[in-house]
């Protein structure tokens, strides 16, 4: 088959497109023909070694976290899935990834894919969907009523943050550039402002405190801290970034992001996808061979929304 792989941690320049051999499922896993993956910003950190310490990979070494395809062949003791389904999974962060014509996965982090838009654009559910799911429902505890700050709406995750705090009934104020405002505001977020200013002045931001604060953006950890601020007594801030300070007082809960393959949130966000209540915002589809260009944009800051790659 084919996949790009890197043979040592390094700049995008270590990904090749090339021959590998097809995988097979061990028991517990199921072979998925891909049809499509995702560039996320971890794949980066991985890639270049950063993360090695987190999430060490073996190499040569297939990235590629989210996935969509169909099922084509079954480990032993697999149960409630044929050959010929349509799943999306979060893949293992450590294991070979997506970013081939055919990945393993554990059979416990499927769900059945959306019927209602293309299977590639699927992949661009599981990270960015179950990021934002567990930022504002499992660690933040976001309820109905209760106003929320979406800082870094424009990406991946923030369009999902924005569109399920909405859903919840949250009052939600998101921070973008201009260029993502007609977007946010249709996907339900109540207030866009600009990035946060953070220069030596108390922070501000127009609607502060918030119930919740959701971190998206590549922080410093002074930065980080100076988010406490806007966050009301006894509400909660979390990172998928830079850490929050432990304990900022006035009873705010802090926490960072590490996101959970939860097949089971996994299977809720495809069930709204197919009510027509969560959109999967894909900015381009782009051959799976591309995948080091890919790399290499977003490392320059010239990758602009999700990008899904699609095998030949
Ligand atoms: N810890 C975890 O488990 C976990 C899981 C998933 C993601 N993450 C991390 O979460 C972050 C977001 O992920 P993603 O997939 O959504 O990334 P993404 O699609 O690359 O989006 C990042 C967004 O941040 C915006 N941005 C940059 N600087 C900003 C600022 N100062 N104020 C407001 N917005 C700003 C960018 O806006 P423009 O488009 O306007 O440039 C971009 O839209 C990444 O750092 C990622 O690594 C962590």
């Amino acid at each position: 088959m084919k996949a790009v792989r890197y043979h040592q941690y390094g700049g995008s320049d270590v990904l090749v497109y090339e021959e590998a051999e097809r995988p097979t499922p061990s028991e517990g896993q199921v072979l998925v023909e891909v049809a499509g993956t995702t560039f996320n910003p971890v794949d980066i950190g991985i890639r270049t070694g950063a993360l090695r310490e987190v999430f060490a990979v073996e190499c040569p070494h297939i990235p590629g976290i989210d996935v969509a395809g169909t099922i084509a062949e079954l480990g032993d003791g697999v149960d409630g899935w044929r050959v010929g389904d349509a799943v999306v999974a979060f893949l293992p962060m450590n294991a070979d990834g997506a970013a081939a014509d055919y990945v393993v996965a554990p059979a416990d982090t499927l769900a059945t894919a959306p019927r209602t838009v293309e299977l590639a654009d699927a992949a661009a559910l599981p990270v960015g969907g179950l990021t934002a799911w567990q930022a504002l429902f499992d660690l933040a505890s976001l309820r109905a009523g209760q106003t929320t700050l979406i800082n870094g709406a424009g990406g991946a995750v923030g369009g999902y943050a924005v569109q399920l705090a909405h859903q919840a009934a949250a009052r939600v104020t998101a921070t973008a550039s201009h260029r993502h405002a007609a977007r946010l505001r249709r996907d339900g977020a109540d207030r866009i402002i600009g990035y946060l200013d953070h220069g030596n002045d108390p922070l501000t931001a127009e609607g502060a405190p918030f119930d919740v604060v959701v971190n998206l953006v590549a922080t410093t950890p002074e930065e980080t801290a100076a988010l406490a601020d806007l966050v009301a007594d006894g509400g909660a801030l979390v990172s998928t970034t830079t850490p929050p300070p432990e304990d900022p007082g006035r009873g705010i809960r802090t926490a960072r992001v590490f996101v959970l393959s939860r097949a089971d949130q996994l299977a809720e966000l495809v069930t709204r996808v197919d009510r027509g209540e969560l959109r999967i915002d894909v900015a381009a589809r782009r051959p799976l061979s591309d995948l080091p260009a890919v790399h290499d944009e977003a490392a320059t800051g010239r990758l602009a929304g999700k990008t899904v790659l699609t095998p030949a």
